[in-house]
């Protein structure tokens, strides 16, 4: 006991006699990032793009601070320097006035609709930006729903759905797009689509499937940004019929496979963060490219987090990212795309 009764701190000689001792690896920066395992360069980033119908100021997007609806004009733009930035393809995401919206979805097949239109302008402008299309009906549906609905109203019929989709790649791949990609979690779309845009000389253009797509809260922002969640007043729109239960991971890896077996050329999962188990599944099932969709909601958490100084707002930002990397996805959707690649250059 020493003069305060507490007992002495023994003497301990070094126990250790390591061998191994991996914070050798990471002593200083040099060493650090020659062992550094995964990367991200801009190339590896798809960015989602909104345009909406008319001239006039980009338009903000509340949950989404930095994301705008853009005029057409405006778009061809802010393509521009997203390829000058390195980024080599968008994902175009139409926002469509109410008028136009119907049970059926008839705009969605319309050539001269506004993501055929705004297909042309950025294909002439530039040539060798990939231009992504969207097909799934919601943009275009009174309901917001995905696909057409059944008799009940209360089931999205599969295979008019399936049909309507073909048509939406064969006028969207007429219009110059260079990649389909359908979102809408139909049985069998995948090789419709496939044989239709065959039949219509368009065996150059290609499929990314939205392949493992969860019926997710975190798209809720999106839905506010493309005005699909309003119509029926709310933004969570019940899609549990079509999209996956995100309690399962078999049946994301069953119902990928499908879209690879029907002639899917890359396979996505969506969204990314919360579901790096079946990114990771999926690139050890497949040889093909996987991508992974960052979504709105992701994004929208890191800002707000980062608006009231709760997070690192880079850090936080660049983690989310490298981690889908890590998962194992070739290609990422996100919304940081630009701000990385510009931070990045
Ligand atoms: C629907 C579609 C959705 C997104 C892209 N396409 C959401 C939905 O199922 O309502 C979400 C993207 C995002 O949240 O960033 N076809």
């Amino acid at each position: 006991m020493n003069s305060d009764n507490q007992p002495a701190v023994p003497m301990i000689d070094s126990l250790l006699t390591l061998t191994h001792r991996p914070r050798r690896l990471r002593r200083n920066a040099s060493t650090l990032s020659m062992v550094q395992e995964n990367y991200l360069t801009p190339q590896q980033l798809i960015a989602p793009v909104f345009v909406k119908s008319g001239a006039g100021e980009p338009e903000p997007i509340g949950a989404m601070p930095g994301v705008f609806r853009w005029s057409m004009d405006d778009l061809l733009n802010e393509c521009r320097d997203l390829y000058e930035l390195g980024i080599r393809a968008v994902a175009l995401f139409p926002c469509t006035p109410k008028e136009v919206k119907t049970p059926l979805g008839d705009y969605a097949i319309d050539p001269d609709g506004i993501v055929p239109q705004t297909t042309r302008k950025l294909k002439e402008a530039l040539p060798d930006l990939n231009v992504i299309v969207d097909l799934a009906l919601d943009p275009y549906t009174s309901h917001g729903h995905d696909g057409i609905l059944d008799p009940t109203g209360a089931w999205v019929d599969n295979d008019l759905t399936v049909n309507r989709l073909a048509q939406m790649a064969v006028v969207y791949a007429n219009a110059g797009a260079d990649w389909v990609a359908p979102s809408d979690m139909m049985d069998g779309r995948v090789g419709v689509i496939r044989k239709a845009l065959d039949q219509n000389g368009h065996e150059h253009v290609a499929i990314l499937a939205y392949s493992a797509k969860f019926a997710s809260a975190y798209y809720g922002p999106f839905r506010e940004a493309i005005g699909s969640g309003a119509a029926v007043g709310k933004n969570y729109l019940d899609k549990r019929s079509y999209q996956l239960n995100p309690a399962n991971r078999r049946e994301a890896i069953r119902d990928a496979l499908m879209d690879e077996a029907e002639g899917a050329d890359i396979l996505m999962v969506k969204p990314a963060g919360p579901f790096l188990d079946i990114i990771r599944d999926l690139r050890e099932s497949t040889r093909l490219p996987v991508a992974a969709y960052q979504v709105s909601g992701e994004y929208a958490q890191i800002k707000a987090a980062a608006q009231l100084e709760w997070l690192d707002y880079r850090k936080a930002r660049d983690e989310s990212l490298i981690a889908i990397r890590r998962a194992g996805a070739d290609l990422i959707l996100t919304y940081f795309a630009k701000e990385w690649a510009q931070e990045n250059a």
